[in-house]
């Protein structure tokens, strides 16, 4: 670890000093998907990642324009939203991205104040504050635009007691499988074009007065063919953490740019969830039919030498490709999907943190051999 890397030491606290926070979050709030058949994605999220039924709008709420069915599970909840006729700016969407994040929505105490001091640090606005009311009290909600078509929305909701938000009924299922152990979520990464990456930082920091956590160099991060280059965003209370990854040099294409080719530009890459217990959440995922990552038999020849002791057995986390990881603080363990729709795009992340603030540097290249491997398949490397 570099000197530099020693200096932040993670500490938040250091890194933002007493400076005020101008945008103070207290967490993600949910995170909408445009599916192209969200009732069938709210299936998939339930069976596979055990998410329980929450809220629904549509047709028999009274919105004619698109369906969204909203799963959660702990504090996690997905809005899985489709159009519901032709010529929406949804379909267009999922014409040109395929199934992908559009909203990651950020719980506010004040909506209003979050739209006016990021705007004035010079975001787009997409929504400006908006009070949506029905029996249950308010909410205001407003909206910026980040990299690619991906958009924040602020939520302020400390003054409704409602299912979700107005709009929206409780939606009540007879299938309600087992839950899968998911918590929060601890990250989410957005990758963006060639040279792109700092001006999104630069974004983060200035805009939305996010600090650096960890920074890679493509040397960190490559492989013999693909590479990538990938910084840290995070807000003041460390509650918000955004990667931005970008594509590098390598003798065949970066799986950035595999990701950026198929969802025609920048866009969210993966959602990495938070368990208290991976083994138990991944042979749950797996049983119901989540696809991960391959990573090699040799990957666990090694891995103890580098990574020291830890409290798991190796023989399950073998069995289902867990990988591990170590920092100063402590270690960590995680483990990819494979990407949950047809374009090699938007995947998921499990994390189980056992002391840990980083993201899995050192599992970086293993991954990417494992990725390389699935991009053979596909003939895109
Ligand atoms: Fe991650």
């Amino acid at each position: 670890m570099s000197d530099k890397l020693k200096d932040i030491d993670y500490g938040l606290e250091k890194i933002f000093d007493e400076a005020e926070d101008f945008l103070p979050l207290k967490g993600t709030d949910y995170v909408e998907i445009y599916v192209s058949n969200a009732k069938q994605a709210a299936h998939f999220y339930k069976t596979a990642f055990g998410f329980q039924s929450y809220a629904y709008s549509g047709l028999e709420t009274g919105n004619k324009e698109f369906t969204s069915y909203v799963v959660k599970q702990d504090k996690i909840k997905l809005v899985l939203t489709s159009p519901l006729k032709k010529g929406t700016d949804i379909g267009r969407h999922i014409d040109e991205h395929g199934d992908a994040v559009k909203v990651i929505a950020l719980w506010v105490d004040d909506a209003t104040k979050s739209f006016e001091e990021t705007v004035k640090r010079g975001a787009k606005p997409f929504m400006e504050p908006t009070k949506t009311e029905d029996g249950n009290g308010y909410v205001v909600r407003s909206g910026i635009h980040t990299y690619g078509e991906t958009i924040h929305i602020f939520v302020e909701r400390g003054n409704y007691n409602g299912t979700f938000l107005p709009g929206y009924q409780k939606w009540e299922s007879d299938f309600n499988p087992k839950d899968a152990g998911l918590k929060f979520i601890d990250h989410m990464v957005g990758n963006v074009g060639w040279n792109e990456m700092n001006t999104w930082c630069e974004f983060y920091k200035k805009v939305m007065g996010f600090a650096q956590l960890v920074s890679f160099d493509d040397k960190d991060i490559s492989t013999e063919y693909t590479a990538l280059m990938s910084k840290v965003m995070s807000n003041g209370n460390g509650r918000i953490k955004f990667p931005i990854n970008e594509p590098a040099d390598g003798l065949k294409k970066s799986q950035i740019e595999e990701y950026i080719d198929f969802y025609g530009g920048a866009g969210c890459q993966h959602i990495a969830v938070s368990t208290n217990n991976i083994i138990e959440t991944v042979t749950h995922m797996r049983d119901n039919g989540v696809e991960f990552l391959y990573v090699p038999d040799s990957y666990y020849e090694t891995v103890l030498d580098r990574v020291g002791e830890i409290d798991e057995d190796l023989a399950p986390l073998k069995e289902l490709g867990i990988l591990i990881d170590r920092d100063d603080e402590g270690y960590l363990l995680q483990i990819f999907t494979r990407p949950v729709q047809d374009r090699p795009t938007v995947f998921f992340e499990i994390i189980q943190r056992k002391g840990a603030v980083s993201f899995g540097k050192g599992n970086f290249k293993a991954l990417f051999e494992a990725i390389e491997l699935e991009q053979e398949k596909r003939g895109t490397l």
